[in-house]
């Protein structure tokens, strides 16, 4: 043991001699080992550590916005030096106070929301250090900041056993005799505390609430409705959403995932329950068709954190979580789901025959869930259970539609979960007939294809963007329309409204929410099948005004996101988005990229 930690050490010290970034100076490294070392911040190290300022570094969608080399030297460093010291017996309270001190001088976030998640989370990051005997930076740093690129080294490898053969091809008929509606809302993300006309420039991971000050000035100040910056949903948007979506005839409503607000320095297991109870006694009253949620990486408490039973401590547990919903679930789905619920947080139901919904705890591949680090491989064996749950649905003759919160490609979904989820849609190509998610607020899809033959489009995924504008959009949900005897998709209808203009009116007048676009119409194909997605992308790389309505789409419209509007890098990363479903595996990025490059 004691070699073993030797020899991963001198690796580790000659490999942060080959990357330490030339603009991180030794002296600097050194007083951060000092810090470490002594528990004192050596005079110096606040102030050097503000050249490296990194604000919302842990905030989504950020990764464009740094150096990463920089950051991940950073990331290894630190957290070598946390186990080092862990190892040694330092305490909870001194490596919580060099961490803060760390994330409050990087400027990471304020000194109240640095200190509220460092405890909310350290318990979890000291149980790991002090149960995984062979913890290293690598290991930690490339789950976390998978994102930034940050090295994994050679962890996170596994498969799930698919059964052989590949999806057989299922006679379909050649025109749509019937077709119905489906409701997908996604991230409401409830604000109990959200304060109308309160202050929006807060510096917060979330403003608008109810402690954060009075506005500095008039376009400081937060709309009735909710706003564009850092802002959740005030209870009266919930409400007004679902009253307009009511209009519109529909035979079910998707959930896909985070009920609870961006508040997360200051989470609860009473006050999260409380929200989620909410919503979904909302819910039942509202709508008297079924409701097929999901669960959002905002749900837990702390929020993220998905333990699985190979974690002895019931203190992390979620199954106060799995108990919440199982019961409201199965009244809102019509039947009783609580066994795989409790398990795990997924469950699979049939609403009508030759029809099956498959709905999975997507969350559990975040990367923001620490407990990956611990164990990463097929977290409560789900992957392999919708492998089994999808096979019998190819024996039945079952088409599947799929619910997950976190899409399958994002930065932010381990890049083997990802792998293994896209063997699965493969696999099961001609089952699968749509697939639906949310969490990243905005409007996007994905197209899948397969391995063996690359250009073969073989599944797609739709966004069901989001109520909450957090950050930069509009409110918006989405109506499918969906062929009775296949259930393919045959299109969807974007329903939004300009937030700016319903703001600017007084508060007892509803927002005129209007479509913004059908997906067929917008982008000139039949239908949402694998084959037609992939001929927009062929059409998008081509002719490059097609990305700009995708761009205003992605947001919705909302002002604050379309005012810098979109050039040639955001539009080849948009194309890229659509073509990537495992994280890191860019040939599908590739090829459109290219053919946007001749096309100019
Ligand atoms: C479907 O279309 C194919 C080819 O266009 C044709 O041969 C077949 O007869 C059609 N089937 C039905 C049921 O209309
Ligand atoms: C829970 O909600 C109550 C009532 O809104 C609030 O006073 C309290 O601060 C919240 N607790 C936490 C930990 O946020
Ligand atoms: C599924 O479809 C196939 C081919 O159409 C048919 O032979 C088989 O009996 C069907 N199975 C079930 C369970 O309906
Ligand atoms: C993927 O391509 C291989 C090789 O061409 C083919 O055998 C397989 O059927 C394809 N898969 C699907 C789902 O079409
Ligand atoms: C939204 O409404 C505001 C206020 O009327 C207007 O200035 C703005 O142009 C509108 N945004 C869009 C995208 O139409
Ligand atoms: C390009 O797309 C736009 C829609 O954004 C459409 O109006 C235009 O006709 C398309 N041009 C070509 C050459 O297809
Ligand atoms: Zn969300
Ligand atoms: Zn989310």
């Amino acid at each position: 043991m004691a070699f073993a930690q030797l020899v991963s050490a001198l690796i580790l010290s000659s490999f942060f001699l080959t990357v330490t970034p030339t603009e991180v100076p030794e002296s600097v490294t050194n007083e951060i080992k000092e810090l470490f070392k002594t528990g004192q911040a050596p005079k110096n190290l606040a102030k050097d550590l503000e050249n490296f300022r990194m604000p919302r570094l842990f905030r989504e969608g950020m990764e464009n916005t740094y150096e990463h080399p920089v950051i991940c030297f950073f990331c290894n460093l630190l957290v070598d030096l946390a186990i080092g010291e862990r190892r040694l017996g330092a305490s909870r309270e001194v490596l919580a106070k060099e961490i803060e001190f760390i994330c409050v001088h990087l400027g990471i976030e304020s000194e109240r929301v640095c200190t509220g998640v460092i405890d909310l989370n350290i318990d979890v990051f000291l149980y790991i250090v002090d149960n995984y005997p062979n913890l290293d930076s690598h290991r930690v740093c490339g789950s976390v900041l998978q994102s930034l690129g940050c090295s994994p080294g050679d962890n996170f490898e596994w498969s799930i056993e698919l059964p052989s053969g590949s999806s057989p091809v299922r006679p379909k008929p050649n025109d749509t005799l019937d077709s119905f509606k489906i409701l997908q809302l996604s991230d409401i993300h409830y604000d109990p505390n959200y304060k109308p006309y309160g202050n929006a420039d807060c510096g917060e991971p979330i403003c608008c609430q109810t402690d954060q000050g009075e506005p500095s000035s008039p376009e400081n100040t937060c709309g009735y409705w909710t706003d564009y910056r850092e802002a959740d949903v005030p209870w009266h948007l919930i409400e007004e959403t679902v009253r307009q979506a009511k209009t519109q005839e529909f035979e079910y409503v998707y959930y896909t995932g985070d009920i609870i607000s961006h508040r997360v320095w200051e989470t609860s297991i009473r006050n999260n329950s409380q929200s989620i109870s909410d919503l979904f006694t909302y819910f039942k009253q509202s709508f008297d068709v079924p409701v097929y949620p999901v669960f959002g990486n905002h749900e837990p408490h702390p929020l993220d954190l998905w333990p699985t039973e190979s974690v002895k401590d019931e203190k992390f547990s979620v199954q106060w979580l799995f108990e919440l919903v199982s019961g409201p679930w199965s009244e809102l789905v019509g039947q009783d789901i609580s066994e795989t619920v409790l398990k795990g947080g997924y469950y699979t139901v049939s609403p009508k025959p030759g029809f099956r919904i498959i709905a999975i705890n997507g969350n559990l591949c975040y990367t923001y869930n620490w407990w990956l680090i611990f164990n990463d491989v097929d977290p409560y064996g789900q992957l392999q259970w919708l492998t089994e749950t999808l096979l019998e649905a190819e024996k039945n003759n079952e088409s599947v539609h799929i619910l997950s919160h976190v899409p399958s490609g994002t930065s932010e979904s381990l890049s083997v979960w990802g792998r293994e989820y896209s063997r699965i849609i493969e696999r099961f190509a001609n089952t699968i007939t749509g697939q639906f998610n949310g969490h990243t607020h905005r409007d996007q899809f994905h197209v899948y294809y397969n391995s063996s033959n690359p250009t073969q489009p073989i599944g797609t995924a739709f966004n069901g963007a989001s109520v909450t504008p957090y950050t930069a959009s509009n409110p918006s949900y989405k109506i499918y329309d969906v062929d009775s005897t296949t259930f393919d998709l045959l299109d969807y209808e974007e329903w939004t409204f300009n937030l700016t203009l319903a703001n600017s009116k007084s508060s007892n007048e509803s927002p005129d929410w209007y479509k913004l676009y059908s997906f067929t119409e917008a982008f000139g194909v039949d239908n949402l099948s694998p084959v037609e997605v992939d001929k927009v992308l062929y059409k998008m790389a081509e002719n490059h005004s097609l990305l700009d309505d995708y761009f205003l789409f992605k947001f919705r419209n909302g002002d604050a996101g379309i005012k810098d509007g979109c050039d040639d890098k955001c539009k080849k990363d948009n194309l890229c988005e659509i073509a990537t479903t495992v994280y890191g595996v860019d040939v599908h990025c590739n090829r459109f990229t290219d053919l946007y490059d001749k096309g100019q």
